[in-house]
């Protein structure tokens, strides 16, 4: 559990994002939470980037394309953007459960939007306080991503020494 911990400056949640990705898992999901332009995209690079998918693949932002796999890493990943979904249909008709499932690593952006996570998933908020100052806060729902949590808790206490 992380409660508001600072990222000031935009490379400040790439580089969490980045400390993330060392801890994750095959199965791991993500679900981000905030504000458009808070830093879910942002945050999600970061993870592709840990996980050491080359920049060339990874994409400034889904939210015109609702579904982007990134190969090339440790774990193949999936970055999915509900926001301009209009009903839960096409989520069905896309498959997202059955991608979610088989990824290896998950992040969804807008999640609160419709149910498609998985009962273990860890949640990703990031709050805007100020031009270049976001906090982020996380949480564990389930055993592996209240591990995950901790875990990165820790190394995100690290980086504050
Ligand atoms: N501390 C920060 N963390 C994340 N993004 C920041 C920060 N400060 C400024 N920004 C800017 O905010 C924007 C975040 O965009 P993006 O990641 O696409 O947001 P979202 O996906 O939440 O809509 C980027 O333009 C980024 O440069
Ligand atoms: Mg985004």
């Amino acid at each position: 559990m992380i409660e508001q911990h600072p990222c000031n400056g935009p490379e400040a949640t790439f580089e969490a994002g980045r400390m993330l990705a060392e801890i994750l898992r095959a199965g791991d999901v993500i679900g981000l939470m905030g504000d458009l332009g808070a830093g879910k995209t942002l945050l999600t690079q970061g993870i592709a980037a840990g996980l050491g998918v080359p920049e060339s693949v990874r994409v400034t932002s889904p939210t015109f394309s609702l579904i982007n796999e990134y190969a090339g890493g440790r774990l193949p990943m999936v970055h999915v953007d509900l926001y301009r979904i209009e009903a839960e249909a096409e989520l069905e008709h896309i498959g997202l459960e059955e991608m979610l499932d088989n990824a290896g690593v998950s992040s969804v952006e807008w999640c609160e939007r419709f149910p498609v996570l998985p009962d273990d998933h860890l949640i990703v908020r990031i709050e805007i306080a100020g031009e270049t100052q976001r906090t982020l806060s996380a949480t564990g729902n389930g055993p592996r991503s209240t591990e995950v949590a901790a875990k990165w808790a820790a190394l995100l206490g690290a980086t504050l020494r």
